[in-house]
């Protein structure tokens, strides 16, 4: 989950709030992930505190006992690494009544329908500080292929593609591995469709630049979607890493209430 954790780290609203508090929902077999995802946070926030939330309890426990491993100093993670883990859902239950300042949700939503995705938002964002930011998306086995969206209190607010250049033939492949909003639609007269379409159509028009390696096409690429009137949202810092951001309303369904 590198490519989402370098996004999260960049969130500017992890360095403002005075309470950061990064919720990893669905964290899965494992909670390495979320031992991660501090490792990550800490470098730019040394207060932050990572939460783990699983559904399933046997996860719970074996997040746990991964804890203590850590704590005793059996693992390269920090023995003092500001981590727990515990059962919980959508919901987002979090001790004290206090709020998240990010919610990572990674690969949680494509195990359920689209019509369930909408209240699973809601619920998770009324969870969130008032600049808080749910971060919904997923990614491919090995991390070359990410989507996420980004939603605040008011709704989603963008969509970002991460892909690793090297070897990429063509950005839409990203299309397979979209959130549960927008896979469905990825059909001819919707507006992620039209996007895979002029993202691709930039990249071939940029293959010359191949020679001088697959960040400058990409950088160029991006430029060319900027320019045939495409809302990207970030700057060359993050084309650099190999994404593109777009707000949310230029690739949004046609039919989907959110
Ligand atoms: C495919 S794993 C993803 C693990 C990790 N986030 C990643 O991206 O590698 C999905 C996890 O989400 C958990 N899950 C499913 N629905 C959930 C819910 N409503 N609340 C919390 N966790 C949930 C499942 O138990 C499973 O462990």
């Amino acid at each position: 989950l590198r490519r989402v954790d370098r996004w999260i780290a960049n969130l500017a609203v992890l360095r403002r709030t005075s309470d950061p508090l990064v919720v990893d929902l669905g964290y899965g077999a494992s909670g390495v992930t979320s031992f991660e995802l501090e490792r990550r946070l800490r470098r730019v926030q040394p207060d932050v505190f990572v939460l783990g939330l699983e559904i399933e309890p046997d996860r719970v426990a074996v997040a746990k006992r991964q804890l203590e491993s850590v704590r005793g100093r059996e693992t390269t993670f920090a023995a003092d690494a500001h981590v727990e883990f515990t059962r919980g859902g959508f919901e987002v239950p979090i001790p004290d009544a206090r709020l998240a300042t990010i919610i990572r949700a990674f690969n949680v939503l494509r195990q359920y329908d689209e019509s369930e995705v909408a209240s699973a938002w809601q619920l998770m964002l009324t969870r969130l500080q008032p600049d808080g930011v749910l971060v919904e998306g997923t990614c491919d086995e090995i991390g070359r292929v990410s989507t996420w969206i980004d939603l605040t209190r008011d709704g989603p607010q963008s969509l970002t593609v991460s892909l690793r250049l090297a070897g990429l033939e063509m950005p839409s492949i990203a299309a397979e591995r979209l959130p549960k909003a927008l896979i469905h639609h990825n059909v001819p007269g919707e507006k992620v469709h039209a996007f895979f379409d002029e993202l691709d159509r930039q990249w071939r028009n940029a293959a010359a630049l191949a020679n001088y390696g697959p960040t400058q096409r990409w950088i160029a690429a991006v430029e060319g979607l900027r320019e045939a009137g495409w809302p990207i949202l970030t700057g060359r810092t993050r084309w650099r890493l190999g994404e593109v951001t777009v707000s949310w309303d230029s690739v949004a369904p046609h039919r989907f209430q959110a």
